[in-house]
């Protein structure tokens, strides 16, 4: 499978810095066996969509409307986010689990509404330190991945990405253990294979997301299960997040 490399910018670039990151990754040459996404803040998917047209980087956002359209002041659609050619969305953040509340069942419309539009969903999933402590992981795992693909048909799993992203990991410069993410994913290629089968399963791109840096990157992604990263503060610099994308292609 190829690796798949996210970068998630978050709440972070204007538009000036935002063109002058992409300028500068685009330096390099991204080609072959790695599929390069950047999700910007919306209001740059634009910029970016047109900086990277040449290039084999893909677009993604960060968020999306549960809803088809209409009445709700502030929002984005997503028929919205395919007329500006994005391939990607990421659903249920764990920012947007904790801060705004949104729950496997909203996880679950969202992605039904981007697959809908094929948009791919890169669906997050993963633990809080105090669940981990109480040894709650694979419990808790199950339940947001079983919740958040309910009733997905075989075509909408196909289209979709997992992502673990340990939720003590994120911007804390904590990293899973290669052994602590790679059980992980293993147990959910394992749950892919009991709700559809193993055919399937083995073709779901499952990321890995917390603290992901050049440094790490490639011993991450050299782990049976892990099929790629979700990249957040070392997507913020071209040099970070090319080093990823080597390690990617290397490993
Ligand atoms: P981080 O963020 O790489 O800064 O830890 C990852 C994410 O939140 O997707």
């Amino acid at each position: 499978m190829k690796q798949l490399i996210v970068g998630n910018w978050k709440m972070n670039l204007t538009r000036d810095e935002s063109s002058l990151l992409v300028n500068e990754l685009l330096k390099n040459n991204f080609q072959n066996n790695v599929e390069v996404v950047l999700c910007p803040p919306f209001i740059s998917i634009q910029l970016v969509g047109e900086l990277i047209k040449n290039s084999s980087i893909k677009i993604g956002a960060q968020n999306i409307s549960e809803h088809e359209s209409g009445a709700y002041t502030g929002e984005i659609s997503s028929q919205m986010l395919k007329s500006y050619n994005c391939n990607y969305c990421i659903v249920g953040h764990s920012e947007r689990r904790q801060y705004f509340n949104e729950t496997d069942e909203l996880v679950n419309k969202k992605s039904k509404i981007l697959l809908s539009k094929n948009i791919k969903p890169i669906i997050c999933v993963g633990e809080t330190l105090s669940q981990r402590e109480e040894n709650k992981t694979a419990e808790i795992i199950t339940e947001q991945i079983k919740e958040s693909l309910k009733n997905f048909s075989e075509t909408e799993i196909l289209n979709s990405v997992i992502a673990y992203e340990p939720v003590w990991a994120i911007g804390t410069g904590k990293t899973a253990t290669t052994e602590q993410a790679n059980e992980v994913h293993e147990l959910i290629r394992t749950l892919l294979a009991q709700l559809y089968n193993r055919e399937v399963a083995i073709q779901i791109p499952i990321l890995y997301g917390g603290s992901v840096k050049g440094e790490n990157a490639l011993e991450l992604l050299s782990q049976n299960h892990i099929d790629g990263a979700l990249v957040g503060g070392a997507s913020l610099k071209s040099s970070d997040f090319a080093k990823i994308i080597v390690s990617a292609k290397n490993s």
